[in-house]
């Protein structure tokens, strides 16, 4: 497999993604896509540089400060890019740039400007825009909003349209190239996975592992994590998003591993489950084994024509009837599912879509794919091309009223999955989440 670290999609993929976007766009009108921009860090120093998802999708442009523009008049199609100029004393402290000069022939846009003239020629390119499609950022609020609001009074547009819906639901289906690259970033995070399992054993810090999964996906091209990577050990895996990774695993503890690498912009996301010293106790065992059958019955039917609602329901019958068999749960399986008394121990949804964001874009209801975000529904038929992360989980709290050998006990399993013609496809099953391919594994180290 090529693991080039540029890897990427060939030019032709962003170019015909910008004529999708301009051939669904009403006529006299202008698309303004802002990039992400540099974050500090502390004086002088910025997070590492993630460009915005929707700008990449339609550029493959990885510099701040930049703004595309895609705009239809009189039925003519005409993309420009606002970019930072070649600047050398500023490359030296910081740098390279492309440049306005090599823009155009080198991301095949019409025209390329100073960013620092993007006020002026706004408004001269869009000012007599009757639609004027601007993205929402990640807080919610509009992309640059003090910005646009500035100038809103000077377009002719009372308001503007919300390109997301659009964008949403392109960036849902994958195509080959994008499949090949997601199917690289599970790859590579599933290494991790295997080395962090080789390489965990009782008193080591959760850091420790952290570093040994980041190792293995630097290695092999992908800088870095596609969120925060997480190392629970034992109860720190009831907490959801716990980051802190700063505790020692205990000798008889489970630890959850949740972490994914970014390869080519696209996302990973694994997590597995398994025993600090290599051996599942019969306590662990039990739980594990109704999160495993409720996961392999989720991907069996995560296919084509479904929907996640559907096995979800499958999935909290599964933990359910599991609760009830070992005394966690009392009572008929019905009423409790009626009552929701699982939430306590499975308190997130079965899945989510993957893609260039970890969470990615597009809806999860049928009937919304105009942009209803608000939907709690989660019937969208699944179709070839989506791919969807699986992770069902129970987590049982050390205050949790049940017996005892099952307090503090957190397991999560989550695979990626691509949905295809004949059904699915696991892109992240080379990490063993079978009891005894795990501890065949551990006691290899
Ligand atoms: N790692 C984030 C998630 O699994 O959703
Ligand atoms: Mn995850
Ligand atoms: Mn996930």
């Amino acid at each position: 497999m090529d693991l080039a670290y540029m890897a990427t999609l060939p030019l032709e993929e962003f170019i015909a993604r910008r004529e999708r976007v301009l051939s669904q766009m009403a006529d006299n009108s202008t698309a303004i896509i802002f990039s992400a921009k540099e974050q500090f860090r502390n004086s002088h120093n910025t997070y590492p540089f993630r460009q915005d998802s929707y700008f990449w999708y339609l550029t493959g442009f990885n510099e701040p400060d930049a703004v595309l523009l895609l705009s239809k008049k009189n039925r003519q199609n005409c993309t420009a890019l606002f970019l930072r100029s070649n600047d050398s004393e500023m490359e030296t402290w910081n740098g390279r740039r492309l440049g306005v000069e090599r823009a155009p022939s080198q991301l095949q846009c019409d025209f390329a400007f100073d960013i620092k003239d993007l006020n002026e020629k706004l408004l001269e390119l869009c000012a007599d825009s009757q639609t004027i499609y601007t993205l929402k950022g990640l807080d919610g609020r509009q992309q640059d909003d003090d910005f646009m609001d500035t100038l809103l009074p000077q377009f002719a547009v009372q308001q503007f349209t919300p390109l997301q819906p659009m964008l949403d639901e392109m960036r849902l289906f994958k195509s080959d190239n994008e499949i090949r690259l997601i199917q690289q970033a599970g790859q590579i995070t599933a290494l991790g996975h295997i080395r962090a399992m080789k390489e965990t054993r009782p008193n080591r810090f959760e850091y420790e592992i952290e570093s040994e999964i980041m190792h293995e996906f630097n290695r092999f091209g992908a800088r870095f994590p596609s969120y925060g990577t997480i190392v629970a050990g034992g109860e720190n895996a009831c907490i959801l998003h716990y980051t802190e990774n700063d505790q020692a695993l205990k000798d008889g503890d489970l630890v959850l591993i949740d972490a994914g690498c970014e390869f080519a912009m696209y996302a990973g996301d694994i997590t597995r489950t398994f025993p600090v010293n290599g051996k599942f106790s019969p306590a662990q065992r039990e739980i594990y084994e109704i999160v495993l059958t409720a996961q392999k019955r989720a991907i069996e039917l995560l296919v084509a024509g479904n929907n996640i609602q559907q096995a979800n329901d499958e999935v909290v019958r599964i933990k359910v009837e599991g609760l009830v068999r070992l005394g966690i749960l009392h009572g008929d399986v019905d009423e409790l599912i009626a009552n929701n008394a699982h939430r306590q121990f499975y308190m997130h949804g079965l899945g989510h879509w993957l893609g260039l964001d970890v969470h990615d874009v597009g809806s999860y209801s049928n009937g919304c794919e105009n942009g209803d975000r608000n939907s709690k529904k989660r019937d969208r038929t699944l179709a070839v091309g989506m791919v969807l992360t699986v992770e069902p989980g129970l987590y049982i709290s050390e205050k949790a009223d049940v017996p005892a050998q099952y307090k503090g006990i957190g397991v999560r399993i989550e695979d990626n999955i691509l949905i295809t013609e004949y059904g699915n496809k696991n892109l992240t099953c080379a990490v063993p989440k079978e009891i005894d391919d795990i501890e065949q594994l551990m006691a290899q180290k």
